[in-house]
């Protein structure tokens, strides 16, 4: 029975990849929206598809959340990442200290023997308060480390269940929901076809930058982020993705 399951969940990891156009699909058992063990799983999985990927003195760009956390957790010192460098993908996104970027970037360097620079930027900045900000010299140089990073780890979420948790304003929640906001990465809201319908105002990598670099890793799992996970995919941008099984399922339910 091991042995068949383990073919289902590499039928799923190549439907998925062809389906969606991406290079490499990792699909781990289980469902992490309701089991602790697949979440560390996906964490352990997303770990060892960035030590695959790594080469020497990267620029890895990393976001926040709860999953990233589960890589953090999962890296140990390497030689291979040693002389790597972690960067935060963006400024603040509204996430308590634990699950921010700089935090992830931070841990991820010290688990791994390797060096980050942090993004000392707000939560919730404004159009003018963002203009002057971008041109401190000191940011600046942070921001031009994270566009020219060469891979990205970041994680995926339900477009409401984050803009909760980031505790948005109700208009802007209104708006997410008229335009029909399904997905949140990297700062970004996606609809259905993967259209960008808002995007939070902060610093740091922008998705078009993702076009130049060269591995682009979407770390996701549940079922419940199934639907979200395939609109990310959908916007095209991805060049591997680690989920699990049940996630896996409702991506291909969304094809
Ligand atoms: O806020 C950072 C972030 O990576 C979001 O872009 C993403 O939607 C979310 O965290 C995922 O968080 P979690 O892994 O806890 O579901």
């Amino acid at each position: 029975p091991i042995i068949k399951m383990a073919f289902g969940l590499t039928d799923l990891e190549e439907s998925i990849a062809k389906a969606y156009g991406i290079s490499q699909v990792i699909v781990v058992p289980g469902d992490s929206d309701t089991s602790v063990f697949t979440k560390k799983e996906l964490g352990r999985a997303g770990a060892a598809a960035l030590r695959k990927y790594v080469s020497k003195d990267d620029i890895i760009a990393v976001t926040g959340g709860s999953t990233m956390a589960q890589i953090a957790n999962n890296l140990a010192i390497s030689s291979s990442m040693k002389g790597s460098w972690f960067v935060p993908a963006r400024g603040g996104l509204g996430e308590s200290v634990d699950m921010q970027a700089n935090t992830i970037a931070s841990i991820m360097a010290k688990k791994t023997g390797g060096k980050y620079r942090l993004l000392h930027v707000p939560d919730h900045l404004g159009e003018e308060a963002y203009q002057s900000l971008i041109q401190d010299p000191q940011i600046q140089e942070v921001v031009d480390a994270v566009r020219s990073c060469r891979i990205v780890v970041h994680g995926i979420g339900d477009a409401m269940v984050m803009a909760r948790r980031r505790k948005v304003d109700a208009e802007t929640t209104r708006s997410l929901e008229a335009e029909g906001a399904l997905a949140e990465a990297l700062g970004y809201y996606f609809d259905r076809q993967g259209n960008v319908v808002h995007k939070m105002p902060t610093v740091g990598l922008r998705l078009e930058d993702l076009q130049r670099i060269e591995v682009v890793i979407g770390v996701a799992g549940g079922k419940s982020k199934g639907e979200a996970i395939a609109s990310v995919l959908r916007h095209g941008q991805e060049d591997v993705l680690v989920t699990d099984e049940a996630a896996a399922l409702e991506i291909m339910k969304h094809v």
